[in-house]
């Protein structure tokens, strides 16, 4: 039978005439009314963790744009919270967890990752009533190269240099603490499945950082674990894989068998499109040319419409929207991917 929400019709292959469009970091700084929410919250994670505010987040871009799906709101660093690791945001600076040591993995226990994060799937059930019939909602978690690099330096670094090191000079306790990540990880994910997520999606944002001879070992195999466990517990739910500057790796994570496969903006269409063997192709637009709108945010709309025409594509940025993105550069976004012209 056929899916009458257009991303799950991508997803399952379907090349559609006209490709459902949302945004990665669709809900956030952008949008006044989520800066007047963040405001009279006590903190970030209040927000994530309180079912009311996180579904009212949620559906802040829908009502304003109608994107064909909604991303849950929420954050990739809730599993290490979960697992007993201290997580703050400090104003501006982005996230900080307290350092993790080799000592401190043993420790770590995945038994209560579902309990800590119930608040995330009242979410779920509140958003599949609330949002309308035609809008996806996708859940979604970090990978666990991602996720360990902020939990080793206890912040995001350019070079996840931390990271690096512990995994070359304690490699017992890096693998230790990659199969936690994993198992955790395939435990939420099917949690958020379970309470009504229809697509997941995995987050390796920092898939740039891995050297060539370790892409295998610390992402490519413990995503192909994450995404077989979720289809051993919730068959049918698509996987889309983000590996954010994997550059020609790309190629490497073409082997996991997600569902889809997220393209950052550096990825050149023409070169890589070709090569992969996903079933459906999401992102590359460069989230600049959203800050910048007008010609050169039209010229790239239409030349990725043209590149991946008759192929299963959901229009997406290369990465999320940036906080000092004009609301009505996203408006005009939308009405470019509906539009007739490619
Ligand atoms: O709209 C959506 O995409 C859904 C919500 C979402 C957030 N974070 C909300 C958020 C999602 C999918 C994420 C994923 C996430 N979180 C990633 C992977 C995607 C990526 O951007 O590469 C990462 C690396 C994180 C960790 C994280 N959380 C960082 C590095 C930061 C600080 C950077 C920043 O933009 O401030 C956060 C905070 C965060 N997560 C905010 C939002 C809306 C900003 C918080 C605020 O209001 O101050």
């Amino acid at each position: 039978m056929k899916k009458e929400k257009t991303v799950l019709r991508a997803l399952q292959g379907e090349a559609l005439a006209c490709p459902p469009v949302w945004l990665m970091r669709q809900a956030g700084r952008y949008l006044p009314e989520y800066r007047a929410l963040r405001a009279k919250a006590g903190s970030f994670l209040e927000l994530c963790l309180t079912p009311d505010l996180a579904e009212e987040i949620t559906l802040q871009p829908i009502r304003r744009f109608g994107f064909d799906a909604a991303i849950l709101f929420a954050d990739i660093l809730l599993v290490p919270s979960a697992l007993g690791r201290k997580l703050w945001f400090q104003g501006g600076e982005g996230p900080r967890l307290e350092p993790l040591s080799a000592r401190d993995v043993a420790v770590l226990t995945r038994s209560a990752v579902v309990e800590r994060l119930s608040p995330v799937f009242e979410t779920i059930k509140r958003l599949r009533k609330s949002l309308p019939a035609q809008t996806t909602l996708i859940g979604f978690a970090g990978a666990p190269w991602t996720v360990a690099t902020y939990m080793i330096a206890g912040a995001g670094s350019d070079d996840s240099g931390a990271a690096r090191l512990f995994a070359l000079q304690e490699p017992r306790a890096f693998a230790v603490l990659v199969d936690v990540l994993v198992d955790a990880t395939v435990d939420y994910l099917v949690a958020q499945a379970q309470a009504g997520a229809e697509v997941l999606q995995l987050f390796e944002s920092w898939a740039a950082t891995i050297p060539a001879e370790s892409v295998i070992a610390y992402s490519v195999e413990p995503l192909k674990r994450i995404v077989e466990g979720v289809r051993a517990n919730a068959p049918g739910v698509p996987l889309v894989v983000f590996p954010r500057g994997a550059g020609t790796n790309y190629l490497q994570y073409d082997a996991i068998g997600a569902d889809a496969l997220s393209l950052d903006a550096h990825v050149s269409l023409d070169a890589v499109v070709g090569m992969l063997k996903t079933p459906c192709l999401q992102g590359n637009l460069d989230p600049f040319r959203l800050v910048a709108g007008g010609k050169p945010l039209e010229e790239s709309v239409n030349s990725i419409r043209r590149a991946m025409r008759g192929r299963a594509f959901v229009f997406n940025l290369g990465h999320g929207v940036r906080k000092e993105t004009p609301v009505e550069h996203v408006a005009e976004l939308v009405a470019l991917v509906r539009g007739a012209a490619a």
